[in-house]
């Protein structure tokens, strides 16, 4: 949804409240300046209280409230918690563990989106809210299900067995394929029928490799699938309501940038405090950065933006109280990376069931309190830049590949490497985080022709087609960055038998002739340009056909060996280095980047580190500004441009066209710089 507004909200719960507050609570949501509210994903028993009645009186009521003051609604489809009567009638569609236990329906998200009859409860829910709303012009959309799959729950029920049975047959066709494709081979696996294949069982990397792989991409695809039924039928139904569905980062339960496909506009939750004091911000803006990508037109929602203490979960205790300026700087932070709509989670903190101290904006008591305060003049600050905001793009030369099928390959062997597959993808991003450079994160699926420079850090499988366009890519002039343990893995989770990297040897000119695991106890360094670099948590050693050597190892055996490689393939470069991504290997390749002329940032900050992003409009940027740290910061920028230059929350102006501006900002402080050439 790109309109000229920022869409800013909050999560609300109108039904674990008195109809008699609902009056107040509109009142004060609208006071505080949001112009969008999320409803009802949590209360399909009162939506359909017994099979086949309906009830949206009281949404209707609320719904009502809220468009009296100009508040729109996006509406959660109920699916993420089947009420207890549709369990009653069907219990079987309660997932079932791999020891064959059915899931208890005791919490939420108790059931198996495979099964038949939780389908047809489904389609029937989904179409009765379609139906019922669509001429309702204050409900703008759909949440489809709440935080589609966690990750860690996989369903053995019959159906899942028996479909995945079905795609497996559907995949390889022949029995022979798969038994050639996997290896079954190994500890007398060999298939003669499709019904002697069951589901790989945890730990997975106790079984055959491309059989659990194929078990997470089956897995993935029963919940886009579950949620293409009911996009479905909201579009056959509503095709003037937007839909989305609430992701979570980068969670590796579903290929959220193949699910997001579906949506008008992708979604996700933004807790930066659970379960972490003291979190690493760079963290939170790949998140967003990459929930950017994922949608087709690069908009989307934070649907769920944490607004106070978090409650205990799972041993962990409950979260800190975010600071003064905390909920402004986080909502900032995701228009900054290019959100256009940013909702609380919750208004206001329930007093039963659980959740208990998950804190809205409101606690438990109803009253405005600090937290109301500061979104409220945030609402008033929003209102006057809105448009300005909403006339902008988050545009970038360096994509930063993020490949759920790496992932995945890495996560069935959990604990092989020191450092897993998002903290390598996320030491890179700092690297160009920390000096102010817009980055992408992006699929291997996506059109990446398009970037300067493409990142892919610790690429460890790679499909036929994946290969051939990274040829491609640097063949026409790209920049490639791969790291250690590149394309290790082809895509039936096999290791490539002609060497590493497999099928790449040609573009990076050199193979990998030696590698070992380096602990986090042992210390290693690459030599490059007489600079050292500490490597981490994993060596190689490259031996060059065509690449020129750019650094050398310096650990025990490998001292002297190439390290760092640059082969020239067509027009582009193609850089590989042997080892994981350290941040200081990070940041060398950025300072390099920069120092060749490759990455022209807009603006370097000299003094103190501040968050910087910069978004493009028609004529005029803006450049955002964030101190994470609890001290003062004062800094210096310096523009590769002249600019006319105004703060618009400070009011700060240059005094006609400079290169230079200066700024304080206290803890957790922001500030957007509008430009004009
Ligand atoms: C989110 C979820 C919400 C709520 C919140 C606090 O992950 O979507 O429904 O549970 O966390 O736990
Ligand atoms: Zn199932």
């Amino acid at each position: 949804m790109r309109e000229a507004r920022v869409w800013f909200g909050v999560d609300y719960y109108p039904e674990h409240w008195p109809k008699s507050r609902w009056k107040v609570d509109a009142k004060l949501i609208s006071k505080a300046g949001f112009n969008v509210v999320r409803l009802a994903e949590f209360a399909w028993c009162r939506l359909e209280p017994s099979p086949g009645r309906f009830d949206f009186s009281w949404l209707d009521e609320i719904i009502g409230e809220l468009a009296e003051k100009g508040i729109k609604v996006v509406l959660g489809t109920p699916t993420a918690a089947p009420p207890p009567w549709l369990v009653r009638l069907y219990p079987d569609i309660l997932p079932v563990s791999y020891q064959g236990h059915r899931m208890p329906p005791v919490a939420r998200r108790h059931y198996c989106p495979n099964n038949p009859n939780y389908l047809k409860a489904t389609e029937r829910i989904v179409r009765a809210l379609a139906e019922h709303y669509k001429d309702e012009p204050n409900v703008i959309g759909y949440q489809i299900d709440n935080e589609l799959s966690l990750g860690d729950e996989y369903c053995y029920c019959q159906h899942c067995i028996r479909l995945f049975r079905e795609w497996l047959k559907r995949k390889y066709g022949d029995i022979d394929e798969l038994n050639k494709a996997y290896g079954t081979i190994f500890w007398s696996h060999e298939y003669g029928d499709w019904t002697e294949i069951y589901p790989p069982a945890p730990p997975f990397d106790m079984c055959n490799r491309g059989l659990a792989l194929d078990w997470l991409r089956f897995r993935s695809e029963s919940f886009i699938k579950f949620l293409e039924l009911q996009a479905k039928i909201i579009r056959s139904v509503s095709p003037d309501k937007k839909i989305t569905t609430n992701l979570m980062g980068l969670f590796p339960g579903i290929d959220y940038y193949e699910l997001s496909r579906r949506l008008d506009f992708p979604s996700w939750d933004c807790y930066p405090k659970f379960c972490h004091a003291d979190y690493d911000p760079a963290w939170v803006a790949m998140l967003h950065d990459a929930t950017r990508c994922m949608g087709k037109d690069r908009s989307y929602w934070v649907m769920e933006l944490q607004a106070g203490p978090t409650d205990g979960y799972h041993g962990h205790p409950i979260g800190v109280t975010p600071e003064p300026g905390e909920l402004r700087k986080w909502a900032y932070q995701a228009i900054a990376h290019g959100a256009n709509g940013v909702v609380y989670f919750r208004w206001r903190t329930v007093c039963f069931g659980k959740e208990q101290y998950w804190h809205g904006i409101l606690n438990h008591d109803g009253e405005v309190n600090r937290r109301y305060l500061e979104v409220k003049c945030l609402g008033e600050e929003l209102r006057k830049i809105s448009d300005l905001i909403a006339g902008t793009k988050y545009q970038s030369d360096v994509g930063l590949m993020f490949s759920y099928e790496a992932l995945w390959a890495t996560l069935i062997e959990r604990g092989y490497y020191s450092m897993g597959y998002h903290d390598q993808v996320l030491s890179l991003y700092k690297g160009f985080w920390l000096r102010g450079i817009n980055v992408d994160v992006i699929s291997p699926n996506e059109n990446f022709m398009r970037y300067k420079v493409l990142l892919t850090p610790f690429l460890y499988l790679t499909s036929k087609s994946l290969i051939k366009k990274l040829k491609e890519y640097v063949h026409n002039g790209g920049i490639l960055i791969a790291t250690a343990r590149t394309s290790v893995k082809d895509e039936y989770n096999r290791v490539y038998s002609d060497g590493l990297p497999g099928g790449l040897i040609d573009l990076f000119g050199m193979k990998v002739t030696d590698y070992t695991y380096l602990p986090a106890e042992r210390k290693a360094n690459i030599v490059v340009d007489g600079k050292v670099i500490r490597a981490v948590g994993w060596l190689e050693e490259l031996t060059p056909s065509s690449a020129q050597v750019l650094g050398v190892h310096d650990y025990k055996w490998l001292k002297g060996k190439a390290a760092v490689t640059i082969n020239r393939y067509g027009k582009g470069y193609a850089v590989y280095i042997g080892s994981f991504p350290s941040t200081d290997i990070a940041n060398h390749i950025v300072g390099a980047l920069i120092k060749r002329g490759i990455i022209r940032p807009l603006v370097r900050i000299e003094g103190d580190h501040l968050e910087l992003t910069v978004k493009e409009g028609s004529d005029y940027k803006l450049v955002f500004l964030i101190n994470h740290e609890e001290r003062n910061k004062s800094v210096k920028l310096h523009f590769a441009k002249a600019f006319r230059i105004k703060g618009l929350l400070k009011g700060g102006t240059s005094h006609g066209k400079e290169n230079e501006y200066k700024l304080k900002l206290n803890p957790h402080d922001v500030e957007i710089l509008y430009l004009e050439e």
